[in-house]
């Protein structure tokens, strides 16, 4: 998941990341191949004070693509 963020450049400011990277590392751990909309469901309830949640989303799909292939 890190290396998605890290790949996709997902967060501005960075203060929401830790957030993010465990509400999406969790969710796949029920559904490990999510489509956009059921990834965004399971991180919706982490806020992004700079509100880039298409580059927040791009980079949790590009870790859980990473965490699929181990
Ligand atoms: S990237 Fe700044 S609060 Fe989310």
């Amino acid at each position: 998941m890190q290396q998605g963020v890290v790949d996709e450049q997902g967060f501005q400011c960075a203060f929401c990341m830790p957030g993010f990277v465990m509400a999406a590392t969790g969710y796949l751990k029920t559904n490990s191949n999510p489509s956009r909309q059921e990834l965004a469901h399971g991180i919706s309830g982490n806020l992004c004070r700079c509100q880039d949640y298409d580059k927040i989303l791009t980079a949790m799909m590009r870790g859980a693509e990473y965490m699929r292939k181990g």
